[in-house]
């Protein structure tokens, strides 16, 4: 039977609070590490790090900023660390080796999930690392990662780790285009990659895409997984199979202790422009917040079971999916396939199966499941589940309730986490035990950490008011420590609309309990006629349009106002476009937002580009409104195909 975790607000407007249950089970129930991280951060997050890591060597100074140059930061200078020997050999050593770390599920429904306990990781991280060592993989060299959702995955990431090696990974659905991008900006010595994956029933190559990637200068070794017994291409002089890698290799490989500031990874992230960006990320305050964050915004316990279904590939994946969970000693799920095959109902029996407690997804997950019907979680049970999560995207009420509802059945706090690749961690949600847990609403800032409200002028707004959302030094241990080989670019970016701060890009209103709702990227806000307006804003109201599965809003330049916002509307039931229903939706703004969020039009469409995460790629809906031919590189998208029928859509004249 499940237990009632949160309550409905007596008023019933919406804003959930934990039950005494939930804060009586909860590591945090209080505003203990809110005041004690408000009164001295720096101390606040040095008792963290004690608590949470063991350091090889104890730090001198908890944090230091240059005076003119803020973004020039570091945490814990001087302290001695290694990831791998968080994650594992730390429990192993206090006798936890037996417990299980990670499940795997594999896509294959004949395919049994396999488990693997935190010694058997621990063997296999020792061995590949010595192997790599023997390859001569050292302290600060890169080793691009280029695996599906596999348990190599997360066996190479910390063997790269334990080399004192930095990891970059590269999502697989990535071309090997992309990947090279990549393996070149990074000079990565190595790739690790597979033969290939299982996607929708069907092995795919993934070994000619890698070959790509291996084709850089800088690439000597290309180690491969055997993950689908495909007939791959093979090149004697530079691939080794990953399971002869290891046969060989000895069973211990010594961590290398790196300094606190040295890089543990890098991230390759799409900027608003040019080419992916390689986000840097330190080691020490990373492993803090990623800790931090992981054992609080989930409350995550021994017997937990977690599963972050993002892609391994994404900042989620690394933070949530490996990292987080595993410095916790907490057990995770990994799952490798689309989430609805055979079918929709996928998600939901292995919840069931495997008994998730913890689960973390995506709000355009959410929305697909939606439409695919109740039926699907219905049939499965999914008590098992205390905690819910969600991340990427400002979730809409719609998206949220049914989370909480039908997933959670009512019972689950919604923990809805604002956060990037740049800063490493989750910083805006409420907490498990503390709430409030309020829809479209991401929470209160996470203790030891300030962002602030600010308008053009650099004036910090008053509640209620939307403005831009900037973190306020000392800033967070896990954040980005630059743009990989491009200062310009990290100064750019980040730090030079509002000095002294550091810049998210993201709009956002302060509300009320001290909570902070994420609008979306100020890239994508418009203003209409002076009003500022958001995207998110817009699409949450016409998604609440009962008959709405999705929409998507673009700017439009305008003669008298501007910009006037374009609407791109998913139905549920596409037969029922109508003129009716345009004049509804545009009737249903009104009463949302007010007149001047009115769309100046509506297109009915079956789908909107999509990166392979699930984002709406906006900048082609853009040039497609105002007839611009340029939409950029199309080959990152999830669905290039629906491009074509959005131009006869918006009537886009060729030439
Ligand atoms: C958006 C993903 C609203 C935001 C971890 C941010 C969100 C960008 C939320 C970063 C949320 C992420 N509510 N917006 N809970 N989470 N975002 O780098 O615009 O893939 O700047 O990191 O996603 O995306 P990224």
């Amino acid at each position: 039977m499940s237990t009632k975790w949160v309550v409905e607000d007596k008023e019933n407007k919406n804003v959930f609070w934990p039950s005494d249950e939930m804060k009586k089970r909860a590591w945090l129930s209080d505003e203990s590490f809110y005041e004690e991280g408000k009164a001295d951060p720096v101390k606040f997050w040095e008792k963290r790090a004690e608590e949470a890591l063991e350091w090889h060597k104890k730090w001198q100074t908890g944090y230091e900023q240059d005076k003119d140059k803020p973004w020039k930061f570091k945490w814990f200078l001087g302290g001695e660390i290694n990831a791998s020997y968080n994650a594992l050999d730390r429990h192993v050593k206090a006798g936890n080796g037996g417990k299980e770390a990670l499940v795997w599920v594999p896509e294959p429904t004949d395919e049994k999930p396999k488990t693997y306990t935190y010694k058997q990781l621990y063997d296999e991280v020792n061995r590949l690392a010595g192997a790599m060592k023997k390859l001569g993989v050292k302290k600060g060299d890169k080793v691009s990662i280029y695996l599906p959702m596999i348990p190599e995955v997360v066996v190479s990431m910390l063997a790269t780790a334990r080399l004192g090696a930095v990891h970059s990974v590269c999502f697989s659905a990535f071309s090997g285009e992309s990947l090279r991008d990549r393996v070149e900006d990074a000079e990565s010595k190595v790739i690790i990659t597979a033969d290939g994956y299982y996607r929708r029933g069907k092995p795919l190559d993934l070994k000619k895409n890698a070959d790509i990637g291996a084709s850089a200068p800088s690439v000597e070794h290309v180690i491969v997984v055997k993950r689908t017994g495909l007939d791959v291409a093979w090149d004697e002089k530079k691939d080794i199979w990953y399971h002869e890698l290891l046969r060989d290799a000895d069973d211990y490989c010594e961590p290398e202790f790196v300094e606190s500031n040295e890089t543990l990874f890098l991230l390759y992230t799409s900027g608003t422009t040019g080419k992916p960006k390689g986000i840097v990320h330190d080691t020490g305050g990373y492993l803090t917040q990623a800790y931090w964050t992981t054992k609080l915004d989930f409350d995550l316990h021994d017997d937990d079971l977690f599963w972050c279904t993002a892609d391994v590939g994404w900042v989620t994946g690394h933070t949530y999916g490996c990292y987080g969970p595993l410095l916790n000693g907490v057990k995770v799920l990994m799952f490798e396939g689309a989430p609805d095959y055979p079918d929709a109902g996928r998600w939901w029996k292995t919840i069931e199966e495997q008994k998730v407690t913890v689960f973390y997804t995506a709000p355009t997950a959410i929305r697909m499941f939606i439409k695919f019907g109740d039926q699907w979680p219905k049939k499965y049970d999914l008590s098992s589940l205390r905690i819910l999560g969600t991340v990427g995207e400002p979730i809409d009420e719609e998206a949220w309730l049914w989370y909480f509802n039908t997933i959670g059945g009512g019972c689950c706090p919604v923990i809805d986490t604002w956060w990037q690749t740049e800063t490493g961690g989750t910083l805006i949600n409420s907490l498990p035990g503390v709430g409030p847990f309020i829809p479209t609403v991401a929470g209160r800032m996470f203790p030891g950490t300030k962002h602030i409200l600010l308008d053009e002028a650099g004036n910090e707004v008053e509640e209620g008011q939307s403005g831009y959302l900037a973190q306020v030094p000392p800033f967070a241990p896990g954040m980005l420590r630059g743009v990989y080989k491009n200062e310009k670019k990290f100064v750019e970016t980040y730090w030079s609309r509002f000095p002294g701060y550091y810049d998210t890009s993201d709009g956002a209103v302060r509300r009320e309990f001290d909570t902070i709702r994420v609008t979306g990227r100020v890239d994508d806000t418009m203003k209409v006629a002076g009003h500022r307006l958001s995207t998110a804003e817009l699409e949450n109201a016409i998604n609440e349009h009962p008959l709405v599965r999705e929409s998507a809003i673009v700017p439009k330049p305008h003669d008298i106002k501007g910009e006037v916002p374009i609407a791109f509307v998913m139905l549920k039931d596409p037969s029922k476009a109508s003129d009716g229903l345009k004049k509804e939706i545009v009737k249903h703004v009104d009463s949302m937002i007010g007149p001047t969020a009115r769309p100046h039009e509506i297109y009915f469409v079956d789908d909107v580009p999509k990166t392979r995460s699930g984002k709406i790629m906006r900048r082609i809906l853009r040039s497609l409104v105002k007839n611009d031919p340029d939409m950029g590189n199309l080959s990152t998208l999830m669905n290039p195909e629906c491009v074509d029928e959005l131009k006869k859509a918006v009537g886009f004249k060729e030439g």
